[in-house]
């Protein structure tokens, strides 16, 4: 494993260990950039094609987050967003974020298969 990658999973693995704690304070702070298009509750996005986030897993924001900073998954918006954040600011805005309520939920498995 590359050395860089060991030192943002350490982070992240700091980071969910105190959701709910310092980590999501400070989350909040370093999100409010990331509001103007997801919505101050992160459940009202201000257009269509922009994704609801409360309530997501911590870990798919901070791999969403990760993958767009490297350039892995590509979109000029979010790759751009997401330059300037440090391992520590993608773990904290993720167990910020992650910790909030909103309308995001699993639709169980039968239910899918049955209706499609
Ligand atoms: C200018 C508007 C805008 C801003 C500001 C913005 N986003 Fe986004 N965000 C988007 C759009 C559009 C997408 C959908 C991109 C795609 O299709 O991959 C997205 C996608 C995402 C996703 C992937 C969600 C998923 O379900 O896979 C995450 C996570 C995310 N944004 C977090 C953030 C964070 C954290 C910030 C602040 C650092 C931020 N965004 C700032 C517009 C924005």
């Amino acid at each position: 494993m590359k050395i860089r990658s060991l030192v943002v999973l350490l982070a992240l693995a700091s980071s969910f260990a105190n959701a709910g704690g310092d980590a999501a304070r400070a989350g909040a702070e370093k999100s409010a950039v990331c509001a103007a298009c997801h919505g101050a509750d992160f459940n009202t996005p201000v257009s269509a094609d922009i994704p609801l986030l409360a309530g997501q897993y911590p870990d798919y924001l901070a791999r969403a987050l990760i993958d767009y900073k490297s350039g892995a998954r590509k979109n000029p918006v979010m790759n751009g967003q997401t330059t300037a954040l440090s391992a520590q600011d993608i773990g904290d805005i993720s167990a910020y974020i992650g910790g909030l309520r909103g309308k995001l939920k699993s639709i169980p498995l039968q239910r899918f298969l049955s209706s499609n």
